[in-house]
């Protein structure tokens, strides 16, 4: 099936925006294609044709929407794929609801302990995974498919919103979405990333994406770190809440890992008066609720 691109975006009533003569517009990256879902097209389709053919490995946590979208991909595309899981301990249990997913599209799943998931970018770690997975000569896509050829992939995203926003924002898991995205607008556009993991590090890996992807730095782009509920995958009562409220209100169903942090994120800074009056404000709706 053919990507909807560009994808749609979608203004927002709300009156937590409203009443701060704020508007909100939903980039709908959800909806660029049924499987392969929101930032995963714009970063795999450059992946999967610079494969050319081979069998694509890549790497991803149990619950990973990456892995899901490389398996379905590689079904699509009639390409062989590889998923190297993070922790050995899963290998010997049944497969939770997202790993059958891969399966069932066909992608080997290889699990590794969490010491070797680590260091996984080191060159002879990652020979010695390829070996063990039976995969040496396969195209690897690293965890998050945030690549050179990814990050480029996202620029495509900030172009469709030059000059329809103030602010774009966007849920962070590596980086590559805003590293790509902020080099997509021109002037008068910025790019704000909620990181949805705990730590701190991700400033320097996103400029160390824009350097390895265009060379430098692009874009006016700045991080809140604020957002994360403790780290990857927390949650907590009050973060929940507010994403079946969202649902609701505007019937567009909200992902949790990532999108639920951005949205509150986002009607949070609106509550602290952080966007101007008369402002745009886009949120991209990088992925959609499994199952
Ligand atoms: C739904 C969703 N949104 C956002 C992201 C974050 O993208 P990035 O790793 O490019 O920061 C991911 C990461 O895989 C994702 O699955």
């Amino acid at each position: 099936m053919r990507p909807r691109l560009p994808s749609p975006a979608q203004d927002i009533v709300d009156e937590r925006f409203e009443r701060r003569g704020v508007r909100l517009l939903l980039k709908r990256d959800d909806l660029i294609h049924p499987e392969l879902i929101g930032n995963k097209w714009r970063k795999l389709a450059p992946n999967l044709a610079a494969a050319a053919g081979r069998t694509v490995l890549t790497f991803g946590g149990a619950y990973s929407n990456h892995l899901r979208a490389t398996a379905a991909a590689g079904r699509l595309l009639g390409l062989r794929t590889v998923g190297v899981v993070r922790g050995q301990e899963l290998a010997d249990r049944p497969l939770n609801p997202s790993l059958a997913r891969c399966a069932a599209d066909g992608m080997r799943l290889h699990f590794v302990d969490r010491a070797t998931y680590r260091r996984k970018t080191a060159s002879d770690t990652l020979a010695a995974v390829l070996r063990a997975a039976g995969a040496e000569d396969a195209y690897v896509v690293p965890e998050g498919g945030s690549n050179p050829l990814a990050v480029r992939g996202c620029r495509a995203l900030g172009e469709e919103l030059a000059g329809r926003a103030d602010v774009v924002a966007v849920a962070c898991g590596t980086g590559g979405t805003l590293a790509g995205l902020a080099a997509g607008f021109g002037s008068g556009t910025r790019a704000l990333g909620i990181p949805v993991l705990k730590g701190g590090f991700l400033a320097t890996d996103v400029g160390a994406l824009q350097a390895e992807a265009f060379g430098g730095p692009r874009g006016d782009w700045s991080l809140d770190d604020r957002f994360h509920f403790g780290g990857y995958a927390r949650t907590a009562p009050a973060l929940e809440e507010f994403a079946a409220d969202f649902e609701q209100r505007h019937g567009v169903p909200v992902e949790r890992v990532y999108v639920a942090k951005l949205l509150y994120a986002l009607v949070s800074l609106a509550e602290e008066n952080a966007f101007p009056r008369g402002s745009t404000v886009a949120a991209v709706v990088t992925g959609r609720p499994f199952p």
